[in-house]
């Protein structure tokens, strides 16, 4: 027997910032990502200080803000979820927003039409048989706790989000058997504002020249790497503590972590070079190892030893992170890079390492560059280290797309990567490995997250809305619309 089992999870991924809109409808509140604003085409723009906060703030009236639009799926999420089961999708990784259900995280209980709109859309999906794979927190929280607390920087969150994270298990248990925490947690070191809702520079001056994703000098990258891991520590709490929590009062669940997934090759062949690869890829996995074994390795303490990082434990955490173990591994998976042991040439961003571009790969519109293998090979580790089912959450092709005359898009480059990572996913369960879904990211366009706009397009579907919100918001179907539904009636046997 090979090939994909009978009862695998095809369908595709959004986040309810990037698509929902109806941005302060029926009494939503405002998240963090609704102050991200538009700053061209390739400026990243999740990366935010207290400049850009204050501007925010103060031009609320005059900026652009792609988040507060989404793609509309507020008012056509019927429409969507059609257009899912025409293409014969098993599975939808979504996600809720905390800020529509608790619109300034302080409030006892819930928004009442918050609560419903998610019944409706969980309703709609049955209807069609499609199951529901809901993430608790997308790169979103209430901006009152950005701004007062710091975000996840203070424990003080951990209450209010443990009570929005219970809610959830307790309202939608009967109609929502798959659960993901966080969305790739392991951002928060790389993206702090964005995964953690921190704005760095508010108790540090942020060094003269500095800009977002460039090296940083010691003393700011100090402040950085002690901020983003105590988020994280917080994280990993609120994450525990609502893994037990589902597994206490609704066993039928099953929950899991979410990570970025990022294969690293020494450049060279020097064993200098593999030891820094070597390095990297436990720092990646680490964040697996806390929530699916429970514990922090000996690796990474040592890593936190040598680089200064003290962090403030929180009572009891040993008990609930070993109490708080995920029931399968989830990932986001994109690109591949090679690193150096060169120190000159060796640089980070936060406590990521810079990604340096492999000759023998190809690269996107964007500069991610395409390596499926690299897929294959992860999901042989991820199996050996973990011995859990493993869920491949996001993967997927950003590209400049326009639509043509004939009211579609030739996308077959889409068509060409996403082949070729089904392709290795088929290859890593022959070698053994258990992946039970997969989820392309993007499987209609929406709101880029690094980007906040509408041009960087990763779907099988197309909507007609450019990155100033200008558009009917109508949907198109793509090639890849018609050759993915083929690849999930065929059981991802025909991937022509
Ligand atoms: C992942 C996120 O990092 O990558 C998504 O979970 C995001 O929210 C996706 O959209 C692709 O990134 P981008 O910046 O191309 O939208």
């Amino acid at each position: 027997m090979s090939g994909f089992p009978e009862n695998f999870l095809w369908g595709g991924a959004t986040s309810a910032a990037q698509v929902e809109g109806g941005r302060c409808e029926d009494g939503k509140g405002l998240s963090h990502l609704d102050y991200v604003y538009y700053r061209g085409p390739k400026s990243p723009c999740n990366f935010m200080v207290m400049d850009d906060v204050k501007k925010a703030r103060e031009q609320e009236a005059t900026l652009n803000f792609p988040n507060r639009r989404g793609i509309d799926f507020y008012h056509r999420y019927k429409e969507d979820i059609a257009l899912m089961a025409e293409m014969g999708f098993k599975v939808y990784r979504m996600s809720v927003s905390w800020t529509r259900l608790f619109p300034t995280g302080t409030e006892e209980t819930p928004d009442e039409e918050g609560v419903q709109f998610y019944h409706n859309v969980f309703r709609e999906l049955h209807k069609y048989g499609i199951e529901p794979l809901v993430t608790m927190i997308h790169y979103e929280m209430p901006m009152g706790f950005a701004e007062e607390f710091d975000g996840w920087l203070s424990p003080k969150i951990i209450p209010y989000c443990v009570r929005y994270l219970k809610f959830l298990i307790d309202e939608y248990k009967d109609e929502v058997t798959y659960w993901l925490t966080f969305n790739e947690i392991n951002m928060v070191t790389a993206v702090p504002w964005l995964g953690g809702g921190i704005i760095l520079d508010r108790n540090i001056r942020i060094p003269q020249g500095f800009r977002p994703f460039a090296p940083m000098t010691d003393e700011f990258g100090k402040v950085w790497n002690h901020t983003s891991h105590q988020a994280l520590h917080h994280q990993f709490i609120a994450s525990a503590i609502v893994v037990k929590y589902a597994h206490d009062t609704a066993p039928q669940c099953k929950v899991g972590n979410m990570f970025n997934l990022h294969h690293l090759y020494p450049e060279t062949p020097s064993p200098q070079d593999a030891y820094r690869a070597h390095e990297e890829t436990e720092y990646n996995m680490f964040f697996c190892d806390v929530m699916a074994r429970g514990y922090y390795p000996e690796w990474i303490l040592a890593y936190y030893r040598r680089n200064n990082i003290e962090i403030d434990w929180y009572e009891n955490y040993e008990q609930i992170l070993m109490d708080g173990k995920v029931d399968f591994i989830s990932l986001s998976y994109y690109l591949s890079s090679i690193v150096t042991a060169d120190p000159k040439r060796q640089e980070r961003i936060g406590s990521f390492i810079r990604r340096m571009n492999n000759p023998y790969l190809e690269t996107s519109d964007f500069g991610w560059q395409i390596d499926p293998t690299a897929l294959r090979i992860s999901l042989n580790e991820l199996r050996d280290r973990f011995h859990l089912p493993i869920f491949i959450a996001e993967n997927g092709l950003g590209a400049f797309e326009t639509l043509g005359e004939d009211k579609t898009v030739h996308d077959g480059y889409r068509i060409d990567y996403l082949r070729s990572h089904i392709q290795a996913i088929r290859d890593a369960i022959d070698d053994g490995v258990d992946v039970f879904g997969y989820t392309p990211w993007g499987w209609i366009d929406l709101v880029s997250c690094s980007l906040v706009s509408m041009s960087k397009r990763y779907g099988f579907v197309y909507v007609d809305a450019d990155d100033e919100g200008n558009g009917t918001y109508e949907r198109y179907r793509k090639d890849s619309f018609y050759w993915y539904k083929k690849v999930i009636e065929s059981n991802g046997e025909d991937l022509d």
